[in-house]
């Protein structure tokens, strides 16, 4: 007897195999003929396999009759050709071990058609709904596409700190770590905390970014990246935002700021042709169900090239466009969201790399142009979610870098190894970030971000 998964049963291969499964019954439907039909999940595939329990089994009148959705069983069978459509094979049941009931009239996924919000109140059963186990698969292919592209291209996988003393992005939307005891903290003199007790003697909070540390290793080691939850303590309350999520931040030594372009279009290209390769199931459920875009939108990306501008010819384009957008246009504002999509879901149609931002709206490390008003910043944008990377070329000058932290009030003591990379053999280099639930965000479709994600982390929320 070999041991299958769901989807591997449903393999036309597989019949003839004497087979064990196991996993979690959909539906039971029980037919005149003295058997029932048993849907049966494992994760393993959208799709179900059908299990045929005849009457004859020993324990037909006292268990298998009372399976109902989400009851978990062991099913040994034979697996054979099957005569229904849509289904190569089924599973003669010669044995049904019920290892859990689900009582029918309290467990939550009893019917379809939950709301997604539903849904999210029951985090830890919603992977066994249909949408969260194609989110799910989805989102693994797109983590192993990750790994791929970096080391088939000669990228080296690094781990970046998770408590951090320094604010990469200069926000200040951080998550203090302490080992305090918050009733009685010890004070200075001027009676404010004092930190320097702390459990690092210093202030440490949880990391928005592994950027800075990226680029200590890139300047030794060449080509690196990331891959590791970062956190933000912002209260938005957007379908594209959570205050813990994953980031992909390649960085590399000699690279400017068109080679970072590049590789950010063929590491999208990649990971979105993955998806179509490998996904094929999942994506028809999200066109059919979620999103009837989904697949000819992956499609358009792998195939044809981004759109590559400055954000200045951007901001042209918003203010001949005579849109009445909520937040107006001018040279030197950010991009809302309003923005963004306009460019990429009306004007261009296509995925938009914006470059040489206004340097008052960018953070600290990104390399001033000679224009010295615009940084050597770039966002990937696509349509429906807006911005999938932010990147940019580093400040490699000592001179330019400690000037662009004092316009920003940064205090360079904090920076002193990151100025070090500056004094010791500096060299151009670039990097970007991804954002993983983004990214799922949009090959699939999905509304919102906090569907991507297992357990999402967002302002009031931090069940499970
Ligand atoms: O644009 P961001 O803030 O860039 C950085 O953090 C740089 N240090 C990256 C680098 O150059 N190494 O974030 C990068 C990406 C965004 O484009 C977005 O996809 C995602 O991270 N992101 C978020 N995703 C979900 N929720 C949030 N609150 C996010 N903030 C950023
Ligand atoms: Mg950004």
């Amino acid at each position: 007897m070999e041991k299958l998964s769901v989807a591997q049963a449903r393999q036309v291969e597989s019949v003839g195999k004497d087979v064990l499964l196991q996993g979690w019954v959909r539906t039971r439907r029980d037919s005149k003929g003295g058997f029932s039909f048993l849907e049966l999940n494992d994760g393993t595939s959208l799709a179900n396999v059908q299990i045929i329990a005849e009457a004859t089994l020993p324990n037909y009148q006292a268990e298998i009759l009372h399976l109902t959705a989400g009851c978990s069983i062991s099913v040994e069978g034979t697996v054979q050709a099957s005569p229904a459509k849509g289904q190569a094979t089924e599973v003669r049941a010669r044995r049904v071990l019920v290892h859990g009931l689900a009582d029918a009239a309290r467990y939550p996924l009893q019917k379809k058609g939950h709301t997604m919000e539903f849904l999210r109140e029951i985090a830890h059963l919603r992977p066994r709904s249909n949408t969260f186990g194609a989110v799910l698969r989805v989102r693994h292919q797109i983590c192993r596409s990750i790994h791929e592209f970096f080391w088939e291209n000669g990228f080296l996988y690094v781990q970046a700190p998770i408590i951090t003393g320094s604010d990469c992005e200069g926000a200040g939307q951080m998550f203090r770590v302490t080992s305090l005891d918050y009733s009685k903290p010890p004070r200075n003199e001027a009676g404010e905390i004092d930190f320097s007790k702390d459990f690092f003697g210093k202030s440490t909070y949880l990391t928005v970014s592994g950027q800075l540390e990226a680029e200590a290793l890139a300047c030794s080691l060449g080509k690196v990246y990331t891959f590791g939850p970062t956190f933000r303590a912002e209260n938005s309350n957007t379908s594209r935002h959570l205050a813990e999520f994953w980031m992909i931040e390649p960085e590399a030594a000699f690279y400017t700021l068109e080679d970072n372009m590049d590789l950010a279009e063929a590491f999208l290209k990649r990971l979105f042709s993955d998806v179509l390769k490998h996904c094929g199931e999942d994506m028809q459920f999200f066109k059919d169900r979620i999103e009837p875009t989904a697949i000819s939108t992956l499609e358009g990306i792998v195939q044809s090239p981004f759109r590559r501008l400055s954000y200045t010819e951007a901001i042209e384009i918003l203010l001949q466009s005579k849109q009445a957008f909520e937040f107006p246009v001018a040279w030197g504002v950010d991009l809302q969201s309003e923005h963004e999509r306009y460019l990429t879901e009306k004007h261009f149609q296509c995925p938009v790399i914006l470059y040489d931002y206004p340097r008052q709206i960018k953070a600290f490390y990104m390399r001033l142009n000679d224009d010295g008003k615009t940084v050597r910043a770039m966002d990937v944008l696509v349509p429906r979610v807006g911005e999938l990377i932010g990147g940019s070329q580093r400040e490699e000058r000592l001179d330019v870098l400690e000037q662009r932290m004092a316009e920003q009030g940064l205090d360079p003591a904090g920076y002193g190894w990151y100025l070090d990379l500056r004094r010791y053999g500096t060299v151009p280099h670039s990097g970007f970030g991804l954002g993983l639930e983004r990214t799922v965000q949009f090959a699939t479709g999905m509304g919102n971000i906090r569907d991507v994600i297992p357990f999402p982390r967002t302002p009031g929320n931090a069940e499970f």
